[in-house]
This record gives C-alpha cells, sequence and structure tokens, in this order.
C-alpha cells in the first residue's frame, strides 16, 4: 500500500547558487504544504494550483500508436514503491530512493506511460543539447504554489556573476523536470532532475523497455543497450547519477536549458500549441513576475533539426554561438568546471579566451594549435576536440556520436574570422 505521508514540505526558491541567491532571498516563500494524498494511483490528486498545466502530452517522441500500446497494460509497476506523492510528479521524499519504475513517479500520464503527465508544462528550447540525434521532449512540474522567477540582472546585479547571465530562470524547491529521449517515436529513456528542499538538484533515469510498456530507473552508475526502435537498432548509454550533475551544475544554476533566450519561441510540436511559450507560462500565472516585453532576443537553432530550422537572417556567428552557448556553456564559464574559456552567448569572441589563445590543456597533437586559429578550424583545438571522439572529447560525457552539423557549423565559423579581436 502507498505510503501516506503528511509532510511538511519546505517551498523555498531554490539555488544555494552564489549566482542566484539574491533571487532567492527575496522570494523565499515558507509555502507550507500539509498535503495526504489518498491510496489513487499517482496522479490521481491534483494540485489546484496548476491548473495551467496543459502542455503535458508532448508527442513528438512518444508519437502515435506508443500512448495507446501503453494504455491498457498498465504493467509498468503502479504506485507499489515506499516514494510518496504530495503532488504529482513531487520529488521522492528521499532522494537516495527514487521510485523503482518511472510509472510510481507520478510523472507520467496513467493513460498512455510514454506521456508526461497532464499536470506538467511541456517546453521546448530554442537551441537544444546534441544527445546523438535523440529526439526529445521536455517539461516541468511545479510544487503547488511555486512560482517561476527570472533574474533581472540589472535590477538584482549580486544575482548575477555578470550580465552574460541576464534572463536565467529560477524554479522553486519541490520542482520536477523531466525529458523524454526517443527515436523512431519510440522513446529509450527518461530523465528526471528535481528540485530538494536543500537548495541542490538531482538527478537519475530510466530505462524504457522497446514494448513501450514501461520503464526502470536505472543503475546509480549508468548502463549501455542496444535498442531496436522497430527499424534499426541503436546503441544508447545512460548517464550515471553523478554524471548528471557534472553539467547540471550549482554554478550555471542546475537547470540549464530555461532562460528567456530559449525559452521565447513559438513551440515546433503542435501538442505544445501555438502560443509563444513566455507568453503562455504568464498567462498560466507561473511566474512570480513574467519577463517585461519585448522579451530578450531568441537564441537561433543552430541548425535544422526536430526543433525547427534557423531563421534565414542568422549569421554563422550567431549559430555557431548558439550551439556553444546550449552545448558547453555550462562547463565554460568564469565560475565553471573550465573556467577559461568562457563559451556564453553573450560573452564576445575577445573575451572568450579563444582567439589565438594558449590552449592550457595541450594542443590535440596538432603543433602550433590553439584554442581558435582565425580562419583555420584544423589548427583550433575548439573544433579539433569537437571532431574526435577519442581523447580530449568535447563535450567530455553524455555523447559518443559526431555532430556532424555542428562540425560543419563551427568550422564556417572559424573560416570566416579573419583576425582576432
Ligand atoms: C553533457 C552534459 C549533460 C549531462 C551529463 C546531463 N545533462 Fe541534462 N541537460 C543538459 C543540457 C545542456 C540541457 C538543456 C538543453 C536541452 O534541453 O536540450 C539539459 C536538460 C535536461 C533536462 C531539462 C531541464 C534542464 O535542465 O534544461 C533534464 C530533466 C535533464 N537534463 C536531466 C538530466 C539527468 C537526469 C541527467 C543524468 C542522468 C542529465 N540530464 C545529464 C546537459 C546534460
Ligand atoms: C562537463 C563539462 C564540460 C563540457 C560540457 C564541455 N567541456 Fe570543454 N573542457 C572541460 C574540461 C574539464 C576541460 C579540460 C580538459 C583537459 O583537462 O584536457 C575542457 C577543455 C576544453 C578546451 C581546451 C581549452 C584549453 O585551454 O586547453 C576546449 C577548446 C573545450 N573544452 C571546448 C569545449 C566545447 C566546444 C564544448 C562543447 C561542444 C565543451 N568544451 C564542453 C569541461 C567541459
Amino acid at each position: 500500500m502507498l505510503n501516506l505521508v503528511v509532510a511538511m514540505y519546505k517551498v523555498s526558491l531554490l539555488t544555494g547558487s552564489r549566482i542566484y541567491r539574491r533571487a532567492a532571498r527575496r522570494s523565499v516563500a515558507l509555502l507550507t504544504v500539509a498535503a495526504a494524498v489518498g491510496c489513487a494511483s499517482p496522479g490521481a490528486s491534483r494540485p489546484t494550483a496548476s491548473s495551467g498545466g496543459n502542455g503535458g502530452s508532448t508527442p513528438v517522441v512518444a508519437a502515435g500508436g506508443a500512448g495507446g500500446a501503453a494504455g491498457a497494460g498498465g504493467v509498468d509497476g503502479g504506485p507499489t514503491d515506499s516514494s510518496s506523492h504530495l503532488w504529482p510528479c513531487a520529488p521522492p521524499a528521499d532522494p537516495t530512493q527514487p521510485a523503482s519504475t518511472l510509472a510510481a513517479t507520478g510523472c507520467m500520464d496513467p493513460a498512455a506511460l510514454t506521456r508526461f503527465v497532464s499536470a506538467s508544462h511541456g517546453y521546448e528550447v530554442n537551441s537544444p543539447l546534441w544527445s546523438d540525434a535523440a529526439d526529445k521532449d521536455r517539461a516541468f512540474v511545479l510544487p503547488p504554489g511555486g512560482k517561476i522567477h527570472v533574474v533581472d540582472c540589472a535590477a538584482e546585479p549580486s544575482a548575477c556573476l555578470d550580465a552574460a547571465d541576464d534572463g536565467k530562470w529560477v524554479f522553486p524547491a519541490g520542482t520536477t523536470f523531466l525529458k523524454n529521449f526517443g527515436f523512431d517515436g519510440k522513446v529509450v529513456e527518461t530523465r528526471l532532475l528535481v528540485a530538494q528542499s536543500n537548495g541542490t538538484w538531482v538527478g537519475y533515469t530510466y530505462q524504457w523497455n522497446e514494448a513501450q510498456t514501461g520503464a526502470t530507473l536505472v543503475d546509480a552508475d549508468g548502463a549501455s543497450v542496444s535498442f531496436n526502435t522497430g527499424s534499426r537498432t541503436v546503441d544508447w548509454t545512460f548517464p550515471g547519477r553523478r554524471d548528471c550533475t557534472e553539467c547540471h551544475t550549482r554554478s550555471a544554476g542546475w537547470t540549464l536549458g530555461p532562460e528567456t533566450d530559449q525559452m521565447n519561441r513559438v513551440p515546433s510540436a503542435a501538442a505544445l500549441g501555438s502560443d509563444n511559450q513566455i507568453d503562455k507560462f504568464a498567462a498560466a500565472g507561473l511566474f512570480d513576475q513574467a519577463p517585461a516585453k519585448p522579451y530578450a532576443t531568441a537564441l537561433v537553432t543552430p541548425y535544422t533539426g526536430q526543433l525547427g530550422s534557423p531563421p534565414a537572417s542568422a549569421t554563422v556567428t550567431d549559430l555557431a554561438r548558439s550551439y556553444l552557448h546550449a552545448n558547453c556553456a555550462f562547463c565554460h564559464r568564469p565560475d565553471g568546471e573550465f573556467s577559461s574559456v568562457d563559451l556564453r552567448y553573450k560573452t564576445d569572441l575577445a573575451h572568450a579566451g579563444l582567439c589565438n589563445a594558449v590552449p592550457a590543456k595541450g594542443t590535440q597533437g596538432v603543433q602550433n594549435a590553439t584554442n581558435l586559429t582565425p580562419g583555420h578550424p584544423e589548427l583550433s583545438t575548439l573544433w579539433l576536440r569537437m571532431s574526435t571522439l577519442g581523447k580530449g572529447r568535447m563535450p567530455p560525457l553524455a555523447s559518443a556520436v559526431l555532430d556532424q552539423d555542428a562540425l560543419d557549423l563551427v568550422s564556417d565559423w572559424i573560416k570566416g574570422i579573419q583576425a582576432c579581436p
């Protein structure tokens, strides 16, 4: 039987992060939720605060038949785990003990297990992380009454490292983020990233069976499988739990996609509606204070893919810098894992630690290579590291397939740079 827990759940604005400390201080709301959750299936009790939630089913990955196939059987566990749900898709009471099946997290639609629960808010980013060509769907679930805070570096300078962090979205404790990964309409993996009451986030991940009837918790060390999509076999690696926070770091603000220039878009997935995402979330009352219009300029989508095509007006610099921002800047920022290279979009090239910069970590075996040698990708560790699966590969984890579109793009960008600024 499902453990009944009446808990005092502290919903304080997340982020012990030095960047967002101020934002947290401003908005700390000790929202006490004393919730008695009934013995119903997870997902049955709706938080009244989530009335705006309708973007839950995002069928780009879990297209068509998959949902139907999962519906009737209910093969996947059900609420047998010890995790308790104060609201649909609440973080597990003990973050070291996530539910052993995805269904038991309460994050998926009980009627179509590969889709996100209806209380979730589906969204897209403009510039995605490359995940070995997988299609992805994304959503978040806010705790009851929880609001998103958008950091305004001019108004609250101490909330930011510098102006390049403007427009970061900060989510309250109790938030759960969801991401599906799939191929050919089948889901191979569902990742969960949850905000704990102590201000840190943890991630864990679930492995889908090929029949799409259920997903089970991946071991903390990760796993590798061959996954039959129905038309081909894909080699797939599930990151370990510690890998999540190699990228989802405190200094980068834990969540990596949601910031105004990433979220400023009309989704390409029809299921997410035809409104601008920020307008939609503002109308649903999800912000403590909605971003002012006009919204920050949208990052361009770097190349044609699941999220559409780049605008015709985008320059190769816009495209390449957008890609590097989304895929690399959470580690390559002044307070990041490798700080002498700053790949944030708003950091100008002169201050990125790239142009004619002598590499701190070697030349990838190429004589006279610098981090970025104008006109010469083949003499630039930036490009060299992206173009190898071997030693020195960037990004250093969670990818085992070269991103050829990105390589071409970054190559064109470097070729077009005549001299360092
Ligand atoms: C190589 C770095 C990297 C690793 C490792 C990684 N992620 Fe992410 N993740 C990202 C980036 C970048 C984004 C945002 C871009 C996007 O959504 O495509 C993201 C997005 C997400 C999101 C949507 C919320 C957000 O932060 O934007 C979830 C959920 C998520 N990841 C979960 C996980 C979990 C769980 C793990 C570990 C099992 C993990 N990730 C490992 C880089 C990484
Ligand atoms: C998970 C964190 C992480 C991510 C993501 C990441 N890097 Fe790195 N990067 C590092 C670390 C750590 C090093 C130092 C590597 C070493 O010791 O050889 C490094 C080194 C580099 C260097 C060499 C700098 C020098 O001065 O020697 C370049 C260039 C680079 N990365 C580019 C990129 C690019 C481009 C991406 C995205 C496609 C990326 N990195 C993604 C962590 C990361």
